[in-house]
């Protein structure tokens, strides 16, 4: 592959994607991954992000520079020229002003990197510093009316340079010009697909696991049905899928679960442990708490069903990219906003060593990859569900006729969204049952009872996300069979807050 170092751009993960799109398969790793784990990929060339950082700041971040000798293409993009021309002997300096918004690009060499694409291309800037001198056996190849080096390379050395963001949508040949240094002077052949990536990984799969056995956890969600798949290509009965009822799922959830698995020839082993969960639940409020607790009862619910089976070595995951950037990334040390309960591992005692095929890419990646496995459009389609399930979506304590309750008013939500087209054109739609009591009046009658909360949300990674517009009849629709079908919730309000600053759930 080309492995794309991070030093912490918000563009960084769009470089890897360009470039698989384009058909290079390409991983990115944190800036500071050691040379070791960088040669294991057995890259062909290298790319150094852009990053909030100054160079000659004294937390600015470095690479291991060893890097800079191993005869590998190299292509750093902003930061990471800086990065380049500070490590051969330039000068970066601070720019008197930021340079931000689109540039011409004026060839001065007729360089393959630029193969196939026009002089006086528009390309997107957007730095502070910039490169005042260029290193010697370095010559400009492109300039542009405020960058004096919009482009260079030590074309003995394969290493390219750009203070320009290829990467980002202003940047009109940006894919183009990605693509021709992976295949010009990386040597990549542009086969790469999510076909080639299935096979690739089912192979990873194979040398990992051996003749041992593997327990996949299946929540019926996208991912880790995909992960499930993949697995039973790879492995087929070595595989142990395990499906837990938490008591925690919507209505149906079970029975369509274990529909979708058993048509595709898989028998899921579902264990019935909702009165596990829903007992050391009881009594807790603080959702920092409920996290812990779910999480640590699933731990002990796989760990029980897999001393059942002999040879069970290793655990799958639906770990996607996004799960793992915030621990990987260089914005310094995260706050915990939530405890994500599927990242960070195992708790010691527990001698899984974790499969994780999906690590490197993205949500639509993932689907896409579910399409090429076979796997039909409406499970590929289904709405992300959090691994704590409805237990975050009852404020306050959690019990059984609450849980029913919200159940039934997340059933008519879905069923509305379905027949209006709006299931597919959201990200996210679930209800939240507030712990909050009001008046209402039916016929002649005083009512006092729950209150509901729809949650309908746009967003591509659920990193953020906005309230969906949904058509105020629609709202309409949702609001008036919530109130008339379910006995006990007398009003419906509609979230319109944004992530951040709020969050997509409520817990
Ligand atoms: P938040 O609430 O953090 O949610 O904005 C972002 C996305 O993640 C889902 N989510 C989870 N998924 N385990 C999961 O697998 C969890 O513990 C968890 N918590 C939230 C949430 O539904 C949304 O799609």
């Amino acid at each position: 592959p080309i492995v794309v170092l991070d030093f912490g751009s918000q563009y960084t993960q769009i470089i890897a994607r360009k470039l698989r799109e384009s058909g290079v398969y390409s991983e990115i790793v944190p800036y500071s991954e050691s040379i070791e784990d960088i040669m294991a990929r057995t890259p062909k060339g290298l790319i150094l992000s852009g990053g909030p950082a100054s160079v000659y700041a004294t937390d600015s971040y470095h690479p291991d520079s060893t890097i800079f000798d191993l005869g590998l293409p190299i292509l750093g993009i902003c930061y990471g020229m800086q990065l380049i021309a500070q490590h051969f002997g330039g000068s970066v300096v601070p720019a008197s002003s930021h340079e931000y918004g689109k540039a011409k690009l004026e060839f001065i060499d007729e360089n393959e990197i630029f193969k196939d694409t026009p002089n006086g291309q528009t390309v997107w800037m957007s730095h502070g510093d910039r490169v005042e001198s260029i290193p010697s056996g370095f010559e400009k190849i492109a300039i542009s009316e405020n960058s004096p080096f919009a482009a260079i390379a030590d074309t003995s050395k394969n290493i390219y340079a750009f203070q320009f963001h290829p990467e980002v949508y202003h940047s009109e040949y940006g894919t183009k010009l990605l693509k021709n240094f992976a295949k010009y002077i990386c040597g990549c052949e542009s086969t790469w697909n999510m076909g080639s990536f299935a096979k690739e990984q089912i192979d990873r799969v194979k040398k990992q696991v051996g003749n041992k056995k593997v327990l996949c956890a299946v929540s019926g969600g996208v991912d880790s049905s995909v992960v499930a798949t993949l697995l039973f290509e790879a492995i087929g009965n070595q595989v142990i899928p395990v499906f837990v009822d938490n008591g925690l799922l919507r209505a149906n959830e079970r029975d369509q679960v274990e529909t979708i698995f058993r048509s595709r020839g898989i028998d899921l082993i579902t264990v019935d442990a909702s009165e596990k969960f829903l007992s050391k639940l009881a009594g807790i409020t603080d959702p920092e708490t409920k996290r812990k607790i779910i999480g640590e009862t699933f731990i002990e619910v796989f760990d029980t069903e897999a001393k059942k089976h002999s040879g069970v070595e290793f655990l799958a995951q639906g770990t996607l990219y996004t799960d793992v950037i915030e621990s990987v990334s260089v914005k310094g040390p995260s706050k915990t906003i939530k405890s994500h309960h599927n990242v960070g591992g195992l708790p010691d005692w527990m001698k899984f060593e974790l499969v994780e095929p999906l690590r490197e890419i993205f949500k639509d990646e993932v689907r896409e990859l579910g399409l090429e496995l076979g796997l039909p459009r409406n499970m590929i389609n289904r709405h992300p569900f959090p691994g704590p399930g409805l237990a975050i979506r009852v404020m306050g304590d959690v019990n059984k006729p609450d849980l029913d309750l919200l159940r039934k008013a997340d059933i008519i939500l879905l069923d509305v969204l379905h027949s209006t087209g709006y299931y597919e054109k959201t990200w996210q739609a679930f209800t939240v049952l507030l712990n909050v009591k009001s008046v209402g009046v039916m016929g002649d009658n005083r009512t006092y009872d729950n209150t509901v909360c729809v949650r309908i949300v746009d967003a591509t990674d659920g990193m953020t996300a906005t309230f969906a517009h949904i058509p105020h009849e629609i709202l309409e629709t949702i609001s008036r069979r919530i109130i008339n079908e379910v006995d006990g919730i007398n009003r419906v309000v509609y979230d319109i807050s944004s992530k951040p600053p709020a969050t997509i759930e409520w817990e």
